[in-house]
């Protein structure tokens, strides 16, 4: 009863401030919401208590069972759900569809019950990660507990996302990750209230995703023969390889979306393509000649496909049909970055391509293949996102930019009229080095990102209030040259994703922004991470590293 005590203390002085930043550690979330008050007392879940649900739709059920998934362990007990009939007088957790705007909710607490009101799914299952990180942490021990009383502070929280495209980037091209691991990600993701899973499926390095026309892209081009050690020091002499068969996308797709979570399939058009040049060579300038292999390096290979060639398009649009009968959601990303564009200047056909269409250079050709690619999604009911190297030559109105060097593409995209998401690499690339003392740490690409950092981005930098409506959010970039392992990535990902996350949900003005009052409730959500057996970054815990 001792956190009773505390809370109270706490919260009468809290109380009177109306709208106010909770600094009570027991009302403590990530990412922060938009409106939140701790009130006196607690709610206390025991066996007896129950979840009622207005609708026992599929979905509802699935997300009142992820409270009973969390519970059950710890507590030793799951909780009855249930729909009909009289509404318990007390001792009941209740999501009520009350209508609100897709992902929204509100809570609250008080000492009889727990009112949830919602207007869809994701609204739901937002308030239930909220609640998650409301819970006494050792709930979701997997072990048996036996003296924790399962409160949860009194409180009323209101709560919407600002931006709608809260996005986690994986590259699963460099190394690759098995199913197991991709949905403890999802998982990771959900919890941070992310709602975009950015899967980096095709590379030099490697091509991940089956495609039946093309049986060849993941027998040869998913292996490469060896992997560069060091900084392309040396080589490992160790064959590399690893897919997902269109069975495993599907089990994938259906994890994330039962977590709100539309995936991206991204699928590099025109360059890092050497993983399918390899495995049908007439897909680049040189065709066979070109002696194509599996790139074993880290950066970037000069080869290219050809945009001289008919049979190219259609092994795009061929790719591409298959993709979008896999992934449901509007967006596909065509990569576009970093595109060698040497080959194409001494191949005639694409040089006859670039005369014949009255191209003026080899970037107008890329964004020619850009156009092209762009009319098929379209054809299919999709939209084109592309990084921001597809700016060069140009692009339609229609065609969302994700900006990765730096915020000048998204800027530029913004200021043109063109959809943005904000990747800048100085604020979210998680594959950068997060402290300066690096005695201690594993190898990383370079760069520096401390936490502090990711905390500060602010989207809507230079825009203008009619521009920032183009920026549709934010999302954290991970490649993995050298993540090789799991436990690794997370490390990379926490409590970083945790700070872009909160800027994808509640994006804090500038002016507001408290680091070390984020950080101590980094410091809080951490403390879960260790419990559902996440691997975690602690360089915070010494303190803001600018
Ligand atoms: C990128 O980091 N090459 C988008
Ligand atoms: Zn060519």
């Amino acid at each position: 009863m001792r956190r009773i005590a505390i809370i109270s203390v706490f919260l009468a002085l809290l109380v009177s401030c109306a709208e106010t930043k909770v600094q009570d550690n027991s009302i403590s979330v990530i990412p922060e919401p938009m409106y939140c008050r701790a009130d006196e007392g607690v709610f206390v879940i025991d066996k007896d208590t129950k979840i009622v649900v207005d609708e026992l739709s599929e979905e509802m059920q699935r997300i009142a069972g992820f409270l009973n998934e969390k519970l059950s362990k710890a507590a030793g007990f799951e909780l009855e759900i249930v729909k009909d009939g009289p509404m318990p007088r007390e001792n009941f957790i209740a999501f009520m569809n009350a209508g609100l705007q897709s992902e929204s909710y509100e809570i609250n607490v008080v000492p009889q019950h727990i009112l949830v009101d919602y207007g869809d799914g994701a609204g739901a299952f937002y308030a239930l990660q909220t609640l998650f990180q409301l819970l006494p942490v050792e709930i979701f021990s997997q072990e048996l507990q036996k003296r924790v009383d399962w409160t949860v502070p009194c409180c009323n929280i209101d709560d919407k996302p600002r931006f709608k495209y809260r996005g986690m980037h994986l590259d699963v091209c460099l190394h690759y990750f098995d199913l197991e691991f991709l949905k403890k990600d999802i998982d990771i993701m959900a919890a941070h209230k992310v709602n975009r899973f950015h899967w980096h499926l095709t590379e030099d390095q490697g091509w991940r995703i089956e495609i039946k026309k093309y049986p060849l892209l993941t027998k040869i081009g998913s292996l490469r023969e060896q992997t560069t050690t060091g900084h392309n020091e040396g080589l490992d002499g160790i064959p590399y390889g690893g897919f997902y068969s269109q069975k495993d996308i599907k089990e994938i797709v259906k994890y994330a979306a039962e977590r709100f979570i539309t995936i991206i399939p991204e699928i590099e058009i025109p360059g890092h393509s050497l993983g399918a040049l390899c495995a049908y060579p007439w897909l680049g300038c040189r065709g066979e000649e070109g002696n194509y292999k599996t790139w074993s390096y880290w950066g970037v290979s000069p080869q290219i496909a050809c945009a001289g060639k008919e049979s190219t398009f259609k092994f795009w649009e061929d790719v591409l049909g298959e993709v979008i009968e896999l992934f449901p959601g509007e967006y596909i990303h065509i990569g576009g970055d970093e595109a060698p564009r040497d080959e194409w200047k001494v191949c005639p056909l694409c040089q006859q391509r670039i005369k014949d269409n009255g191209l003026k250079n080899e970037a107008e050709l890329q964004s020619y293949v850009t156009h092209r690619i762009e009319e098929y999604l379209n054809k299919h009911g999709r939209k084109l996102i592309g990084w921001d190297e597809i700016l060069e030559g140009g692009v339609s109105q229609s065609a969302t930019i994700m900006s990765w060097r730096g915020a000048s593409g998204g800027i530029k995209a913004a200021q043109k009229g063109n959809y943005a998401i904000m990747t800048p690499n100085d604020f979210c690339y998680l594959d950068y080095f997060q402290t300066k003392d690096r005695k201690d740490e594993p190898d990383a690409i370079g760069g520096y990102v401390p936490l502090a950092k990711s905390y500060s981005l602010n989207p809507y930098d230079k825009l203008t209030p009619e521009q920032q409506k183009y920026i549709l959010g934010v999302q954290g970039n991970l490649w993995c040259e050298y993540i090789p392992t799991p436990m690794q990535l997370q490390y990379m990902a926490l409590p970083r994703l945790g700070a872009l996350a909160e800027i994808g949900w509640s994006n804090p003005a500038p002016e507001k922004k408290d680091t070390n009052e984020f950080i101590e409730r980094a410091k809080h959500l951490s403390r879960y991470y260790a419990v559902f057996g996440w691997n975690f970054a602690k360089h915070f815990y010494d303190g803001v590293e600018e």
